[in-house]
């Protein structure tokens, strides 16, 4: 196991209750800013049900956040939050809105250009405001760690900053407040955290059997779960097991003391900053690509992939590898999310438009990957895989 240093301040309340919980984990005296997403709490009804949670204090409400969050967008917040003074966020969506809220936390404190926030990573975060994420949609585990992924539009630019300001001081996690979610943001949930899992398992070993079977245990539980979850919205079981396992899957827990890879991340950031992908769908069409080109990179961990997720022992070691392969991109399609980027009308020049933008956010000399063998040559390999 490699030596690992192991941080997370975040209160979990977890349940049916949760919600009624949360206010006495606020401050009596907060000054607090709701923020949401494009209107899915107005709906059905979730942000007035934190409304009544929260009565008697004094609120305030931001609404509008996009999917893939925007640095203009969120500017406006931070206005706000220096208007009014506010002492204390919480986010009540997506991964976007949560996200968001991060960026709003870590902006009005900074000194200097809040764009700067993301082109240092975050590195420069001296303090952020206090924030409760209310996670509506199991996928990203923002609400338990102190990534936010950002884009500014005007650069088609999606930047990811980390900072241990950000870490949410509460998550707030109700699975009841996911049942009314549509089909394919479920679908993108599972995939998310699926893949999640898989950029920290995927390496090669070090030895790590306690984070082996963490994230082997997490992935069977989101394939036990993926199709009852699907045809049955508000199976209470069903939905508590994929948050928890959500959360759990970006944390840090499994991750500590083992290599991550990310590429399929990264890549796939770019894929939504140009052409709009939902993120879940970028890393559907990547990740099975990238795991392809480096086969013999990950031979080791991709066989015990093969036998301990997909039962798979028999056949030689490269035909237990492919068909856990073509396993993976089974599933992805069985949850209706597509594996090549022509079944979204892109095609060569796409590639090349991505290439692009990869140096622009990573240099001209990127290394990425957990052995840093993701140039920007085999970046290329990957996307002509993925076409
Ligand atoms: O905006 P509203 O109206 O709320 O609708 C949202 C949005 O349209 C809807 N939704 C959410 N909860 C709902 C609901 N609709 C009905 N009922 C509910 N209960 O779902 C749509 C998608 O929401 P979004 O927040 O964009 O999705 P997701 O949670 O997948 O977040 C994606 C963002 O997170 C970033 C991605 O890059 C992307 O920007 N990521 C953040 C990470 C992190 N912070 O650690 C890691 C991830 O790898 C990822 O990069
Ligand atoms: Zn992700």
């Amino acid at each position: 196991m490699m030596d690992f240093s192991f941080f997370n301040p975040t209160r979990v309340l977890f349940g049916r209750t949760a919600l009624s919980q949360m206010a006495t984990f606020v401050p009596k005296d907060a000054r607090i800013l709701v923020l949401y997403g494009s209107g899915s709490v107005v709906r059905n009804g979730t942000l007035k049900r934190i409304q009544t949670v929260l009565d008697g204090y004094d609120v305030h409400e931001f609404g509008g956040i996009e999917p893939n969050p925007s640095f203009e967008k969120l500017m406006g917040a931070v206005k706000l939050v220096r208007k009014k003074n506010i002492s204390f966020l919480v986010a009540v969506g997506g991964g976007s809105v949560i996200d968001g809220a991060k960026f709003v936390a870590a902006a009005a404190h900074y000194d200097g250009d809040p764009w700067e926030i993301l082109q240092t990573r975050g590195n420069r975060i001296q303090s952020a405001l206090p924030l409760a994420a209310i996670p509506t949609l199991p996928a990203t585990g923002s609400e338990m760690n102190g990534t936010s992924v950002i884009t500014r539009t005007e650069l088609s630019a999606k930047r990811v900053f980390k900072s241990e300001h950000v870490f949410p001081v509460l998550a707030v996690l109700d699975p009841t407040l996911t049942f009314t979610l549509p089909p394919r943001q479920v679908a993108n949930g599972i995939v998310d955290a699926f893949v999640h899992v898989l950029e920290q398992y995927l390496t090669y070993p070090v030895d790590g059997p306690v984070q082996d079977r963490f994230a082997e245990g997490l992935l069977r539980v989101l394939l036990d779960i993926a199709d009852v979850t699907l045809a049955e919205p508000e199976n209470y079981e069903a939905r508590a097991s994929l948050m928890w396992a959500a959360t759990l899957a970006l944390n840090g827990l499994i991750g500590a003391g083992v290599p991550q890879d990310w590429s399929s991340h990264l890549i796939g950031h770019e894929l939504t900053a140009l052409y709009g992908l939902d993120h879940a769908r970028t890393l559907a069409v990547i990740l099975p690509a990238m795991l392809s080109v480096r086969k013999s990179e990950k031979h080791a961990k991709l066989l015990q992939y093969a036998e301990r997720i997909w039962n798979i022992h028999t056949g030689s070691e490269n035909e237990r590898i492919d068909t856990a392969l073509d396993n993976t991109r089974a599933f992805f399609h069985r949850l209706g999310l597509e594996t090549s980027l022509s079944n979204y009308g892109l095609d060569e020049s796409a590639v090349e438009a991505l290439l692009a933008s990869l140096r622009e956010t990573h240099g001209n000399d990127y290394a990425l990957g957990e052995n840093r063998t993701v140039s920007p040559e085999l970046a290329r390999a990957v996307l002509e895989a993925s076409l």
